[in-house]
């Protein structure tokens, strides 16, 4: 009796749910939609995604691209025959240049820079050092592409609270050049990156807030125990890669496939969180002969010291006969990031129903990033005891607003003379000063003996990202 009415709870919960996710099937629009072939006066439309590239040579494109006296590169012997045409044109920089895009929809955008050296009589792009700049964030600091056989494509999420978003390219100094092949710049849909996550470290596990006003750096976007994703099945145009390279301890566990429909509701991942080829193929742990295997499934990623990463687990309870039967842990860094986790109760008991998770970790020096999840107390035997479907990685800005070591965007400009700085720098110039101004008056204020004058102050960098907070228009 009870067990049949609780049963039947669960199905009309079951059924209003569905009913939900059915009414929230709509594909994703961007307000903001830039995608750029940089060097080509024709648009390009790439065979994997189907999206149409505009070049910043031609009428429309060349709004974009706010200095002179660049030069458009053409590849006239591309390297393989299957390279798309956005890496058959390239636009190369002398001196810091810049583009600007119209921000309509204040909040997190995608940005992603595309480089795919070539041969050229005139420049080398493949040693050339430079650096990039977004608004007031380093991305790039003396970036070297090197001989890459495929297109190195960086990902960033950026939190665009001003009218325009300025790419700024700079070479690293007066005899090397920047060069770009393509960007994409793209407004996020609200629910991508959430401003609370959990800090995970030794001692405790807490909320921390902020998050979505960070640059975020895609340092690993992972499908685990998938395919490759490729923007064509991405509705965000993300590339997901599969987990074998990262897979550290695999023994007991096992790759499973769905071939139904995942379930997305609201509140929970949406598909632009993460899309159905990731969610319908996970790894899982799951028991064997009655018994609950005392193993955990563990991977590793290996990141660079001196930053905060933003950890993104995916998970979908693709693997479960019915509802109720998984429990497991979840580990970041050997320390125990979720316990119990029990996917229906979270799902509000649907079973193939997307959920994720994010985690701070701070990596003060270079090292992994170890993910585990396995049996928890209350796993059962004979069900599945853990599963794992997706793993994102993202590097935070550090606090000078860097993506790429210990400087602040303004400093990159220090080996130009004056009058080439062509607008740019002027207003980070400004900046500065007025950062300096504000530290110096704060100091003052604060310390009236007055220790001593420090014509830079080494927190300069704060206060100019704060500048813009206050609303101060430096233009
Ligand atoms: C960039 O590289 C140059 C050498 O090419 C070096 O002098 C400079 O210190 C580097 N800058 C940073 C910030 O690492
Ligand atoms: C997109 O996903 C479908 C379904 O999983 C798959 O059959 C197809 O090969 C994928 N296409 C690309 C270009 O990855
Ligand atoms: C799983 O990993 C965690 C964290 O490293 C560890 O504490 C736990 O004992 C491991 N469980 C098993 C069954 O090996
Ligand atoms: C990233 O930069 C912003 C300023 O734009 C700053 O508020 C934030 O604290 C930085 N993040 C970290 C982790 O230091």
């Amino acid at each position: 009796m009870e067990t049949h009415h609780r049963t039947s709870t669960i199905f009309s919960l079951y059924i209003s749910i569905s009913l939900l996710y059915f009414s929230i099937v709509s594909a994703f629009s961007p307000t903001d939609d830039y995608l750029i072939d940089c060097g080509s006066t024709q648009p390009t439309t790439t065979v994997d995604g189907n999206r149409r590239f505009t070049g910043d040579s031609s009428d429309l494109g060349s709004q974009f691209l706010k200095s002179t006296r660049t030069i458009s590169l053409c590849d006239t012997n591309p390297s393989s025959p299957g390279l798309s045409p956005l890496y058959h044109t390239a636009r190369v920089f002398a001196r810091p240049s810049k583009y600007a895009f119209k921000i309509r929809n204040r909040g997190t955008h995608l940005v992603r820079l595309h480089f795919h050296p070539f041969d050229s009589s005139n420049f080398n792009t493949y040693e050339t050092q430079f650096h990039v700049l977004a608004n007031g964030y380093l991305l790039l600091n003396n970036f070297t592409v090197g001989k890459s056989q495929t297109p190195v494509i960086k990902d960033y999420v950026i939190w665009v609270d001003n009218e325009e978003l300025v790419l700024t390219f700079v070479p690293s100094k007066k005899s090397e050049i920047a060069f770009v092949n393509a960007i994409e710049v793209i407004s996020a849909p609200k629910d991508l990156v959430a401003d609370v996550a959990m800090l995970v470290n030794t001692e405790k596990i807490e909320k921390i807030n902020g998050l979505m006003k960070n640059a975020l750096e895609t340092v690993y976007r992972v499908n685990v125990g998938g395919r490759k994703v490729t923007p064509f099945n991405d509705s965000l145009w993300r590339t997901w890669v599969p987990d074998d390279e990262f897979l550290k301890s695999s023994d007991g566990s096992q790759k499973v496939s769905f071939s139904g429909r995942i379930k997305y509701q609201i509140g929970g991942a949406s598909r632009e969180v993460g899309p159905d080829n990731v969610y319908n193929s996970a790894r899982v742990i799951s028991s064997l002969n009655n018994l609950v295997p005392q193993r955990n499934i563990s991977w590793e990623f290996p990141v660079v010291g001196g930053y905060k990463y933003l950890v993104r687990l995916h998970f979908c309870d693709i693997a479960s006969i019915s509802l109720g039967l998984l429990y497991f842990n979840v580990y970041v860094n050997g320390n125990l990031a979720y316990e119990n986790l029990d996917l229906s109760s979270i799902t509000n008991m649907a079973l193939a129903s997307p959920f994720y998770a994010d985690f701070v970790v701070n990596m003060e020096s270079s090292g992994v990033v170890t993910i585990r999840v396995g049996p928890s107390k209350m796993s059962m035997s004979n069900a599945i005891d853990a599963i794992l479907n997706g793993v994102e990685i993202m590097k935070m800005n550090n606090s000078m607003g860097s993506l790429d070591g210990e400087i602040c965007a303004d400093s990159v400009f220090k080996n130009w003379p004056r009058r080439n700085f062509g607008g740019v720098v002027p207003l980070i110039a400004a900046m500065c000063l007025l950062g300096t101004a504000l530290v110096v008056m704060h100091r003052r204020w604060v310390a009236k003996k007055s220790v001593g004058w420090s014509p830079i102050p080494v927190d300069v960098s704060e206060v100019n990202l704060n500048s813009e907070k206050l609303g101060i228009n430096l233009r």
